[in-house]
């Protein structure tokens, strides 16, 4: 099921992968997404391309979000986004699933498709049940004039540029960052305050230098990749709330490009099961924010701990109940996943190129699956 991709086009401007200058690249894609976006007098987001009026913004009571892949998992970033900004109920759901279930259309939800290629065709098949089932769609694409891009009703263009590297990097912070600029307009109509609207702002603007100075500590990651990963029989991530999303996309970035087996599981599940696993061949990374979770977080590095398990913590201190500690640019709680997820990209990279993997074409994968 796997589709050529010609790469042709584009070199990888002096780094040695396409995936790593993706990665070195979002500072800029990042400021893309947000360019000309933010309002700094009212504390809005401009989305023009959205065609919704506030009347129709402030109409909707759910939100549904679809994709496939880490489009899915930047989802669960936007719907958390959507949840906190806006007090809108929303949850993301793979793309596939969904249309497969023949789900319930409601005229007061608003369904968000993702796509960074535009062309997924399980999204695009859900898109079209959608909008026959008379559901107003809105789409966070990437490529500007794709199939699922026309098919909307209407949404946000990312501007990250060509993404040439099978798995998803720049594309998935632009989305959430995307996402962000999406809950504050949600927001901003209904009750989020000036106050807090400001908030938001000026950490969105804050992010492209912060993802720069997260970027300077890639040797140090490199470093732990050799230790973590290279040996190791496989690899848990484990992250409450805000965090759960980008475990699961750090878990996906690490199998899809090194093959070491990673599992992402909300912390709190642990203990219901995959606790069984943890021993001193099964490392956790854990994804541990400055945020109201942070003393239940801390307590899961305990029962890690005392099952002989090592730990790299992702978060914005160190602490010694873990073994390494990743410290990441702090921003405003809400954002916070956007930059918890660049040191989990270079984890992955480092590790495959430490096992020789074909880092851009991972084997068995396609960069757009255009097949069902
Ligand atoms: C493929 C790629 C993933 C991507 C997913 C969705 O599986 O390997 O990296 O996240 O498709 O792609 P899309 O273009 O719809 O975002």
């Amino acid at each position: 099921f796997t589709v050529d991709w010609d790469t042709g086009h584009y070199d990888t401007g002096g780094y040695e992968h396409y995936l790593l200058k993706e990665i070195s690249e979002q500072p800029d894609t990042v400021g893309r997404t947000l360019r000309g976006r933010i309002d700094d007098r009212f504390h809005i987001a401009h989305l023009g391309g959205l065609n919704m009026d506030a009347r129709e913004s402030r109409s909707f009571r759910r939100v549904k979000i679809i994709g496939c892949g880490s489009a899915y998992y930047s989802g669960q970033i936007g719907a958390q986004l959507i949840e906190e900004l806006a007090r809108i109920p929303a949850d993301a759901e793979p793309a596939s699933e969904f249309r497969y279930r023949s789900p319930v259309v409601e005229a007061d939800t608003l369904y968000i498709a993702i796509s960074q290629s535009g062309e997924t065709y399980d999204t695009l098949a859900a898109v079209q049940e959608l909008k026959r089932k008379g559901g107003r769609v809105l789409g966070i694409v990437n490529t500007v004039g794709s199939a699922i891009a026309r098919e909307c009703d209407g949404g946000v263009y990312l501007h990250a540029g060509p993404e040439v590297s099978v798995a998803s990097t720049k594309a998935f912070t632009s989305t959430s960052a995307a996402f962000a600029l999406l809950a504050l307009h949600l927001g901003r109509v209904r009750d989020l305050s000036p106050a807090d609207g400001r908030r938001i702002c000026d950490g969105l603007r804050r992010l492209p230098d912060q993802i720069k100075e997260m970027l300077t500590q890639e040797e140090h990651i490199r470093e732990l990749a050799m230790r973590y990963a290279k040996d190791a029989a496989g690899m848990m991530f484990v992250g409450r709330v805000r965090g759960y999303p980008v475990a699961r996309e750090g878990a996906q970035k690490l199998k899809e490009i090194s093959y070491v087996h990673a599992e992402a599981y909300p912390a709190s599940e642990l203990k219901h099961g995959p606790l069984a696993l943890i021993g001193p061949e099964m490392p956790t990374v854990a994804i541990v924010p400055d945020d109201e979770l942070l003393d239940k977080n801390l307590t899961t590095l305990g029962e890690i701990r005392a099952r002989s398990g090592r730990i790299l913590m992702v978060g914005h201190r160190t602490t010694d109940q873990a073994d390494d500690c990743i410290v990441v640019p702090k921003n405003e709680t809400e954002l916070d996943p956007i930059l918890l997820t660049i040191p989990l990209q270079l984890f992955a990279y480092h590790a495959a190129v430490a096992l020789g993997r074909d880092v851009d074409k991972p084997r068995n994968l396609a960069k757009s699956v255009t097949v069902e």
